[in-house]
């Protein structure tokens, strides 16, 4: 595997791929590389026939007071785990090389109606900067396909209308969360955790499966389910900053007759905010 930190590096390198006929899969990361990670990279090695990652901690993404300088950077690890997991060739920028003229010179990829609400209200600008780096890394690799984890549903959902709403010739998989044996989903941001908070951590899950079995069950008072999971939460330690219940095809909120659903937490446990959600699609059952 070849680490590449400049775009003319990377576009030559995948140009040679290209000129050899292999199809180009590309997953798009922030480094701290875990399993969730891994199964990123191995569906795109399984998808396509020449793998690019990246490695960018993206500073247009994170608000004033989240966790930019403290985000892990565990490089020689996480190229360990990319060599594993299939992964040709890793791209590596800074943030010179990605924003030249500085960030408020940088002209911004914003998806209305998807980016608002849930993780949008309580980061604003987030999603516009997932939006912008994700459009200029998919200019600069140009790939068959790009693989993005389901943890990150909204982000997936975002994702997905711009490569519809720009007309690029990208396909979309969205690949299952990894979860650890108790249920927690993998996450860089898991590492913050002290041991006790590790321990109760996987409330979280445990509360969207409940709602999930509820509405499964043929419950579809969904506030009452919603006002008894944030109890959970509560009684647990966290500090909820949404759960919802939405459609799953396009995020509007969910009435009692909708049947592809989404249940979406985001909660707050000590200094750490952790998102999880749980797809539950009733004529799939
Ligand atoms: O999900 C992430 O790690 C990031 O949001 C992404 C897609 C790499 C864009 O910076």
């Amino acid at each position: 595997m070849n680490t590449v930190k400049t775009i003319l590096e990377l576009r030559a390198a995948v140009a040679r791929a290209r000129s050899e006929g292999k199809r180009i899969g590309f997953v798009p990361t922030m480094g701290n590389l875990h399993s969730g990670h891994a199964a990123l990279v191995t569906k795109a090695a399984q998808r396509a026939d020449f793998v690019v990652a990246s490695i960018f901690v993206n500073p247009l993404q994170f608000g004033a007071n989240e966790d930019l300088d403290k985000y892990p950077r565990t490089l020689a690890a996480d190229q360990e785990k990319l060599l594993q997991a299939g992964c040709h060739l890793l791209f590596t920028p800074n943030v010179e090389e990605m924003y030249p003229d500085g960030m408020a010179a940088q002209t911004l990829v914003s998806v209305p109606h998807l980016s608002e609400g849930l993780c949008g209200a309580s980061r604003p600008g987030h999603f516009e900067g997932v939006a912008t780096v994700v459009s200029k890394l998919f200019n600069m690799v140009q790939p068959d396909l790009a693989v993005f984890g389901q943890k990150d549903f909204q982000q997936l959902a975002v994702i997905r209308a711009l490569v519809r709403d720009l007309n690029l010739p990208i396909q979309i998989i969205g690949e299952p969360t990894v979860r650890a044996e108790d249920g927690l989903a993998l996450s860089s941001r898991n590492g913050y955790l002290t041991d006790a908070q590790r321990a109760t951590a996987p409330t979280i899950y445990r509360t969207l499966s409940r709602i999930a079995q509820a509405i499964g069950q043929g419950r579809r008072d969904f506030e009452v389910l919603i006002a008894e999971g944030r109890q959970q939460l509560v009684e647990a330690g966290f500090k909820p900053d949404y759960l919802e219940i939405r459609q799953a095809l396009n995020l509007r909120p969910a009435g009692a007759h909708d049947r592809d659903l989404v249940i979406l937490v985001a909660a707050v446990l000590g200094a750490t905010r952790l998102i999880d959600n749980l797809h539950l699609n009733l004529d799939e059952q």
